[in-house]
């Protein structure tokens, strides 16, 4: 541990799981207390848990990232259990309107949906697409991300911190093959949230980033372990560095952002994503 977080809250989203449980874990190592949280109880305890036990300081609490009285609950924790709010990494998302984070089963159903009932009928999959699935991706992904960071800005304001919000984005911002529609469109709101925030705050002193992560192995890419070995490596061929990237690399990603060493950043995207978007 070297302490570039020394001193420092922080609130993480989605912290259950993947990207955000290594973000948390990693961000304690650093020396910030962290707060947990995430829609699924039972795992923002467990990263609490495993950052306690590794000498950090954790608590969790249940949010749903939809609920502007969760988000507030949220940042009113940190400033409850650790007497300040410096930073807030927004980590929840879902892939699609079934996405249960951990449960394989819609993620199978989707994509077989998607690919064998439209292949044969080009277009339609645009055209049929669920206007109510695509409501709930929206709801989550980039309301949820908008509602966390006012919550937590408004505790920054209102004490004068001049923290770093971390936005959790992907390549499917910028690349339309990279997730289905509202995935796509979700991101890209987030990305556009990001820098318009980064404006909006700039003139206090907070600072507004986002990361786009490539593949990376959580279980929201775990369906690609259940493709063919042949499938498995045309996946990976198409990634300069020849394979997925593991949730601490993004955690990395979140800490320099979230440190002074970024200190001159804002409204900037960070892509850790192997060398995808160099095609
Ligand atoms: N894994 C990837 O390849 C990848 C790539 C690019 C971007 N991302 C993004 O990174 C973020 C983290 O994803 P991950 O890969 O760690 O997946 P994950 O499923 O492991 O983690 C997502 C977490 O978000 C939580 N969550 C879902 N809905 C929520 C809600 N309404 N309120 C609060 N929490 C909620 C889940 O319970 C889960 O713990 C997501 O925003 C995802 O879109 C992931």
């Amino acid at each position: 541990m070297t302490g570039r977080l020394n001193e420092k809250v922080a609130v993480i989203t989605g912290a259950g799981n993947g990207i955000g449980r290594a973000t948390a874990l990693r961000f304690a190592e650093e020396g910030a207390a962290v707060v947990v949280a995430d829609i699924q109880d039972d795992k923002a305890h467990e990263t609490a848990e495993m950052v306690n036990e590794a000498g950090g300081r954790a608590q969790s609490i249940a949010v749903d990232v939809t609920s502007g009285a969760d988000n507030d609950a949220m940042a009113d924790l940190a400033l409850e259990a650790f007497g300040g709010l410096d930073c807030l990494v927004t980590a929840a998302g879902i892939s699609h309107a079934n996405y249960v984070s951990g449960d394989i089963e819609p993620d199978i159903k989707n994509i077989v949906t998607s690919r064998a009932d439209y292949l044969e009928r080009p277009g339609w999959e645009f055209v049929e697409g669920d206007p109510d699935s695509f409501d709930k991706v929206l709801n989550v992904n980039l309301k949820g991300t908008l509602l966390g960071m006012q919550s937590c800005a408004a505790k920054m304001l209102e004490s004068g911190t001049q923290g770093s919000i971390v936005t959790v984005a992907s390549i499917a911002a910028k690349h339309p093959d990279a997730g289905p529609v509202a995935y796509t469109v979700s991101k890209a709101g987030v990305w556009m949230l990001t820098k318009k925030a980064a404006r909006m705050l700039g003139p206090v002193g907070i600072r507004v980033n986002c990361i786009g992560p490539g593949f990376i192995s959580t279980h929201m890419t775990a369906i690609i372990d259940l493709m063919d070995e042949s499938e498995t490596d045309a996946f990976n061929e198409m990634i300069p560095l020849g394979r997925r990237g593991e949730p601490i690399e993004i955690a990395n990603a979140a800490l320099f952002l979230c440190s002074e060493e970024s200190s001159y950043f804002t409204g900037e995207i960070l892509h850790p994503d192997g060398g995808f978007f160099t095609e």
